[in-house]
């Protein structure tokens, strides 16, 4: 029998700070008018000084899990798609399973820039129609307030902060995730590029003075890629799952700029009234921006039960991709006695990451101290 991954709970979480065009102005040489014209963009939510991408992307993940029948201990699997994570190592998705007290989930990172999410979800739904795995919690989380310039006006006025995320789950009706597109061409490394802090410019004084550890972009090659690629990939996973762009009721591209998804729009001949656009307060949030703007689309009565989408993204590598999707989940009502004992377990998850360091140090010390001895 033929096994189908079905998005079954979703959630999200943005910071609270609202960043506005006009505070950005006061910053760097820029104004509202300059940059809502050429990205669309009205204002962003940028991290507080105590939240990473591990937290954000928890807050997610708790936001998801409170719509869904699993407890974190039933989790199978957690991908979290980011470039910002709160360490190269440890993997972000480590410190998500333990501030979720998912005990029996392989968790780990996943790197491709902004089209992170898209891949994560096909690694994850892949993983399911296989049937290694029952479920996995796939996250999208970014603070990338920690990586830009703020004195690069074509990179600052772009970049911010948030977290998406998907629980998806294995079934034997037909639906959920129909097809999946990913695509990757190395060659454009430079136009989107954060140098520093890698194997090839390892973090010192210079490469600090360099400005290395900042984003750096090539705007206008990255424009023209991105529009061209949405065009192709959204083509070709809707063509994959058996469909035709009349099938679909609405597109979910990623948030990076409003001329980019008009210029793809018209490349698709697709009125721009099925595009789900939330750039305008978001900015552009990179991994967490396609499940962020799902979460407000179904929230708003934009998708429903028995939908076909499509979602969209690309970025820096290069790499591009896309997924068709029947949307088959409903909202699920949840009890307060489910809500009450899922906090529990919630706040339980705190307590078995301190047991399981002292564990860990008592283990330690016994260990110290036979070695020692002989
Ligand atoms: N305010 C005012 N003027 C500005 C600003 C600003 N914030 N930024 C640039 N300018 C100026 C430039 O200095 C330039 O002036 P000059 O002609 O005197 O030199 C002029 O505006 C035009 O600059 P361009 O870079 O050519 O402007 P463009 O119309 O291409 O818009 C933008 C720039 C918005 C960055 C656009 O190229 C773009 O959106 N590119 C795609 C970027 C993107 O989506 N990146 C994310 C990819 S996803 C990921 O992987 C994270």
């Amino acid at each position: 029998m033929s096994r189908y991954a079905h998005i079954t709970a979703w959630g999200m979480y943005a910071p609270e700070h609202v960043m506005t065009n006009d505070d950005l102005a006061q910053m760097v040489d820029t104004n509202d008018e300059w940059i809502v014209s050429r990205t669309g963009i009205r204002e962003r939510r940028i991290a507080a000084d105590y939240e990473t991408t591990s937290t954000m992307a928890t807050e997610a993940a708790l936001n998801a899990l409170k719509r869904s029948s699993l407890d974190p201990h039933d989790l199978d699997l957690i991908i979290v798609a980011t470039s910002s994570p709160d360490y190269l190592f440890p993997a972000t998705a480590c410190l998500v399973q333990d501030n979720l007290g998912a005990s029996r989930a392989g968790a780990f990172d996943l790197l491709a820039a902004c089209t992170g999410f898209i891949f994560a979800l096909n690694m994850a739904a892949d993983s399911i129609r296989s049937g290694s795995i029952e479920n996995a919690l796939v996250i999208g989380a970014e603070t990338l307030s920690r990586l830009v310039n703020w004195q690069d006006r074509r990179t600052c006025i772009l970049f911010a902060d948030g977290a998406g995320a998907f629980v998806l789950e294995g079934r034997d009706s037909p639906g959920g995730i129909l097809s999946g597109v990913m695509r990757s061409d190395g060659s454009g490394r430079e136009l989107l590029i954060l140098p520093g802090g890698g194997s090839r410019h390892p973090a010192n004084a210079e490469t600090v003075e360099q400005g290395l550890h900042t984003v750096q972009m090539k705007g206008r090659d990255v424009f023209r890629f991105a529009t061209r690629a949405m065009a192709s990939a959204t083509r070709e996973s809707v063509a994959k799952a058996g469909l035709s762009l009349d099938d679909v009721q609405l597109i979910v591209p990623h948030q990076a700029n409003r001329r980019i998804i008009e210029t793809a729009a018209r490349l698709l001949r697709v009125p721009m009234d099925r595009f789900m656009i939330n750039l305008d307060r978001y900015g552009n949030t990179s991994t967490a921006s396609i499940p962020m703007a799902v979460c407000e689309a179904v929230d708003g009565g934009r998708i429903k039960a028995g939908d076909n989408i499509v979602l969209v993204g690309f970025g820096g590598g290069l790499t591009w991709g896309a997924m068709t999707i029947r949307w088959v989940s409903r909202e699920r009502r949840v009890t307060r006695t489910q809500r009450m004992r899922r906090n529990i377990l919630f706040s339980l998850a705190k307590l078995r990451s301190l047991i399981r360091r002292i564990i860990r140090r008592v283990e330690g010390l016994i260990w110290g101290a036979v070695s020692r001895r002989k």
